[in-house]
């Protein structure tokens, strides 16, 4: 049995970026003839898969993404990570791979963040540690089938904010000639895949100016869909607090807590149906994009049809709403605020 540092790393806590960090172990599990093993506490970052590996040619993979933080008394909360276990096992299921049992996820999750402690941002950096659960297709394979092989992984990494400027900033989202996903693909799992085909679309929204793409329906390219890593919050007149519905986009774990927040909190007539972009541009208040990494990050300008269009504050500051809902929730991620929710649930260290 590996013993747990307790003491922190020397890092920069307040200047982390989103990037990846080497901590001191990962938690893997491996899938063949229909059983998983129970799975283990390695030191080694680097894999080593057959190169015929269906998730290397046919991207047969999925990630998670979660975060762990620190409160004011040194425990360290998840937020609402059986909803991860079972958005993997959704997209599993979508790409053939076998499920990963929930014990056996949670398991995985558990281990990674206790035992990478020194690593865990301590309260009041602004920082925490990310964690990224991976399910990849591995083992010999040449023609177009599913892996006969699967690694669960986990690993974790501290991290700061995901959009350049940091924290509450406000960002800018660009339409551009790309699709995402088409309704009856992929776009509601979380699958690799999804992400690769989003990097031209990142790379244009930012020779535009934007910080990430921001994606319509495939169909039509009427209705708004969602941002490349993350969902789209809408505060429009008449106190209505409307997030896009749509078949390919991926269900956000934090824009459920959040849309629960705006109505029993903030008394929001809450929304969730199709959003025609153009129509309804003029009744946008505010816009956010809203996830594990984006946290709730105001939106404030899009690039649309041509030209910028600016929300709250000349698309400059942060709108009131999106401000108390971004406080509410980290808050509660936190351990600052009641979890009336029941949403975060402790890390077990002993
Ligand atoms: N949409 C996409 C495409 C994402 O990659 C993410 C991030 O995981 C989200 C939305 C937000 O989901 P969650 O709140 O579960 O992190
Ligand atoms: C997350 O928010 O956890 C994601 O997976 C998005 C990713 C592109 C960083």
């Amino acid at each position: 049995m590996n013993s747990i540092n307790r003491k922190k790393q020397d890092l920069d806590w307040g200047n982390l970026g989103f990037t990846y960090q080497k901590t001191d172990y990962r938690f893997v599990a491996s899938w063949k003839d229909g059983a998983w093993s129970e799975g283990e506490n390695i030191t080694g970052e680097v894999m080593a898969i057959h190169e015929g590996s269906p998730s290397l040619h046919y991207a047969q993979q999925c990630f998670e993404g979660m975060k762990a933080q620190t409160t004011k008394d040194g425990s360290v909360l998840l937020f609402r990570p059986e909803l991860n276990s079972r958005r993997m096992n959704e997209t599993a299921r979508r790409l053939m791979m076998p499920e990963v049992p929930e014990a056996l996820f949670m398991k995985g999750v558990d281990e990674a963040v206790r035992m990478n402690y020194s690593w865990i941002p301590p309260y009041g950096s602004g920082a925490a540690l990310y964690i990224r659960p991976l399910l990849i297709g591995t083992g010999e394979n040449l023609g177009l089938r599913p892996a006969t092989q699967y690694e669960f992984r986990v690993f974790v990494s501290p991290v700061g904010p995901y959009y350049k400027g940091g924290g509450l900033s406000v960002i800018k989202l660009a339409v551009t000639n790309y699709d995402r996903a088409a309704p009856l693909g992929t776009g509601h799992v979380k699958a690799g895949a999804n992400y690769a085909g989003g990097l031209l679309s990142t790379k244009s929204a930012q020779d535009l100016g934007a910080n990430e793409a921001l994606y319509l329906d495939a169909a039509e390219r009427k209705y708004l869909d969602e941002a490349g890593s993350a969902n789209i919050l809408l505060a429009m007149k008449g106190n209505r607090f409307v997030t896009p519905d749509s078949k390919a986009i991926l269900p956000s774990v934090t824009r459920r807590a959040i849309m629960d927040l705006a109505k029993d909190e903030l008394g929001l007539q809450t929304e969730s149906r199709p959003v025609e972009l153009e129509k309804e541009l003029k009744d946008i208040e505010e816009m956010a994009a809203c996830g594990t990494a984006a946290v709730i990050s105001p939106v404030g300008k899009i690039w649309f049809k041509d030209q910028w269009h600016s929300f709250y504050g000349a698309g400059e500051k942060v709108g009131p709403v999106m401000l108390k809902l971004y406080d509410m929730l980290t808050q509660i991620q936190k351990g600052e605020r009641d979890d009336p929710y029941g949403w975060t649930k402790p890390v077990a260290f002993d």
